[in-house]
């Protein structure tokens, strides 16, 4: 049997001032399932964000929380949790104290609150930081406290808004492994992401927003097979800069930038069989590849080319 949604957004369309900013979203989340929202700056994120937690109300459509409004019904916001951008906890109280504090803010009943605190320490890994000033934290564990505060009155939907900005990349570990924890617990999870890399490895869905509309969904794997079939990506790193000489030559092999410089990426059926001519072409032509790599397409890949208007236009 599959389970009743947790939340349900139906036609959601939303403007600024006349601007729109969602034009008819349609999400439905189960328990247990981890969600990555994607799409470039401006793509309506935030916003839908916003309507699931009835801070706006939507223009048309309708969003439910467990069938019920949240714009209507305040008992409806009970059953979310939101870990906003910015740690949103007091700097100057303990974990414990924060989590506490947010426990009384959601009325979870007194004398619950102490085993309802313990829970939330132990589910967030947090508990040897318990008595530690937030201000006193690392990036990784004033996210996990966070988390912590978001979860206290056991919310069956818990949002998380760019839950990995301001983490290093060791920490980020502990805080995937947080909210894997809180899906296998039968949480739904939904999450803004700009680390592909993270949503690839955390989500059992990704959904692309752009300009305020839902263009592609679905399971990571599947999307990426179903657009990339058999091809491979080559990723040529070059070991120093390149002048336009040299970019009009990497633009001729068919290659193309990254967001990082020194890296560019191409797709290709026979990687393997073509990197290593691809190789001897670029030293001949007197660009110097550091490394070049053969590997599945990624998320990144599929998300250029859905930003780039060259799938799901
Ligand atoms: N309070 C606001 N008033 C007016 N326009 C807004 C407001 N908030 C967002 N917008 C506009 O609505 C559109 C969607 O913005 P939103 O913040 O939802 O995008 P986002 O996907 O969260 O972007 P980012 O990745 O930068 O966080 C943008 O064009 C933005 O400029
Ligand atoms: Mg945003």
């Amino acid at each position: 049997m599959i389970a009743e949604p947790v939340l349900t957004v139906s036609g959601a369309v939303h403007a600024y001032g006349g601007k729109p900013a969602l034009r008819g979203v349609d999400l439905v989340l189960r328990p247990g399932e981890i969600y990555a929202l994607l799409g470039p700056n401006g793509a309506g994120k935030t916003t839908l964000i916003r309507a699931i937690c009835g801070r706006i109300r939507p223009d048309q459509g309708e969003v439910l929380l467990k069938g019920r409004d949240p714009t209507r019904v305040a008992g409806a916001r009970a059953g979310l949790g939101l870990v906003p951008q910015e740690i949103a906890l007091y700097p100057n109280l303990t974990v414990a104290e924060n989590i506490e504090t947010f426990a009384a803010l959601a009325d979870v009943p007194r004398a619950g609150v102490a085993a309802a605190v313990r829970r939330a320490l132990d589910l967030t890994h947090t508990i040897d930081r318990a008595d530690v000033p937030i201000k006193h934290l690392s990036g990784g564990y004033q996210r996990r406290a966070n988390i912590a505060a978001a979860i206290v009155h056991e919310p069956s939907l818990l949002i998380l808004d760019e839950p990995t900005v301001g983490v290093d990349l060791d920490a980020r570990e502990a805080v995937d492994a947080v909210i894997r924890g809180l899906r296998d617990l039968g949480v739904a999870v939904l999450m803004t992401t700009h680390d592909l890399d993270q949503a690839g490895a955390l989500a059992d869905r990704v959904g692309f927003l752009r300009d305020g509309q839902l263009v592609l969904e679905g399971e990571p794997h599947a999307l990426i097979a179903e657009a990339f079939g058999a091809r491979m990506e080559i990723q040529v790193h070059l070991a120093e800069a390149v002048d336009a000489a040299g970019e009009a030559r990497l633009i001729a092999e068919g290659l193309e930038r990254t967001v990082r410089p020194s890296v560019w990426t191409r797709l290709e059926a026979d990687g393997y069989a073509a990197a290593g001519p691809l190789n001897e072409r670029l030293r001949e032509a007197g660009l110097t590849p550091r490394e070049i790599r053969v590997r599945e397409p990624s998320l990144a890949n599929l998300f250029t080319l859905v930003a780039d208007r060259k799938l799901a236009a």
